[in-house]
């Protein structure tokens, strides 16, 4: 029994989303004929009260898609300094967009209204147009963390004001949703452009999905076609979308108890530095005295539990909907014996 915590990405579909997907109507996407992504494109815009929705093979296409769509070459995107989108998308936002980034420091990947307002370039022609703030909720690299949705408010005023588009990457927005007690409208209302991945926790092999305006998807639709991104028969993996939504959402809450059951366990050990703040499904932390991330992880190999060093000193821990109680349970026996 292998425990692969390296990722929500590493989820399988269950012989129950397998069947959905077999049993798909499919047509041809590109000609807007699969009438499985039409239905998934519709239940999401729906879920979020927004116009329109468009169905890619990844969040990085989705989230480069909309920054693409909200930008002109030359201008600036306002983000955190660890986004998604600034350092794990090759480059994309200079390679795809010709725009440049000014990262900000946040708390644990969440900045504010007013870092935002303090960064916004003046109309100087030395300076870049900024155009885009792109958010992230939950915070990939501050160990899943939410949101208050009151600050997003405020960011979303600043933006209006100052007439930029904001964009939320929310590859794990369920699981904030989940945590924070929130609804998909209450984002659908504040953002131009939502991310949203079905292909982290919730089983799915493959999707992501963008949301925006009728008039943004339709260019939105151009763009994925130019990024290659234009699917055929893809209603077989549009099904395994739609399952998930309908089945595998309300169950987050299970992998938010086990994450904090674990971090618990690993706070009592010696060899364990700080972690931090559980808040989702995300466990980071450092380790101390003879280990090395990477030692630690060889360590814990042994036992058949796979997690993953993302620095010297720092690892990742992600509980999803493959890893069951039990192996919580001996995950936790391991621990202890550290
Ligand atoms: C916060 C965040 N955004 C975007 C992505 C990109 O998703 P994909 O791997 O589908 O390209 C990820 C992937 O892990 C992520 O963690």
């Amino acid at each position: 029994m292998i425990t692969d915590l390296r990722s929500d990405t590493f989820t399988k579909p269950s012989p129950a989303m397998l069947q959905a997907m077999f049993k798909a109507p499919v047509g041809d996407d590109v000609f807007g004929e699969d009438p499985s992504v039409n239905a998934l494109e519709d239940m999401a815009a729906d879920m979020f009260g927004m116009q329109a929705a468009l169905f890619c093979p990844s969040g990085t296409m989705t989230n480069q898609i909309a920054i693409k769509c909200h930008t002109q070459p030359g201008d600036e995107v306002i983000c955190e300094k660890m986004s998604h989108v600034y350092i794990y998308e090759g480059g994309g936002i200079a390679f795809n967009s010709g725009c440049q980034v000014k990262p900000l420091d946040g708390d644990r990947g969440r900045i504010t209204a007013e870092q935002v307002t303090a960064a916004i370039n003046p109309d100087d022609v030395h300076k870049a147009r900024t155009s885009l703030v792109s958010v992230e909720n939950t915070a990939n690299r501050g160990g899943g963390s939410c949101y208050d949705f009151t600050e997003i408010q405020k960011i979303k005023e600043v933006c209006f004001k100052n007439k930029l588009s904001l964009h939320l990457d929310g590859a794990r927005l369920w699981n904030a949703m989940v945590a924070k007690g929130e609804t998909p409208k209450q984002y659908g209302e504040l953002f131009d452009s939502i991310s949203i991945c079905l292909s982290k926790g919730l089983g799915t092999p493959v999707g992501s999905l963008l949301l925006g305006k009728k008039d943004f998807i339709t260019k939105a639709r151009r763009i994925r076609k130019v990024f290659g991104g234009g699917m055929r028969q893809a209603g077989y993996l549009a099904a395994a979308g739609i399952y998930a939504l309908e089945n595998n959402i309300a169950r987050l809450s299970e992998d938010h108890a086990h994450a904090k059951q674990v971090a618990a366990a690993l706070a009592k050990q010696e060899c364990i530095g700080s972690i931090m703040p559980v808040e989702t499904n995300i466990i980071i932390f450092e380790v101390t005295g003879s280990y090395t991330a990477k030692t630690f992880c060889d360590r814990l190999k042994a036992d058949d539990i796979l997690c993953l060093p993302i620095s010297a000193t720092q690892v990742r821990m992600v509980i999803h909907l493959d890893v069951t109680a039990e192996m919580v349970k001996k995950l936790v026996e391991v621990i202890a014996l550290l």
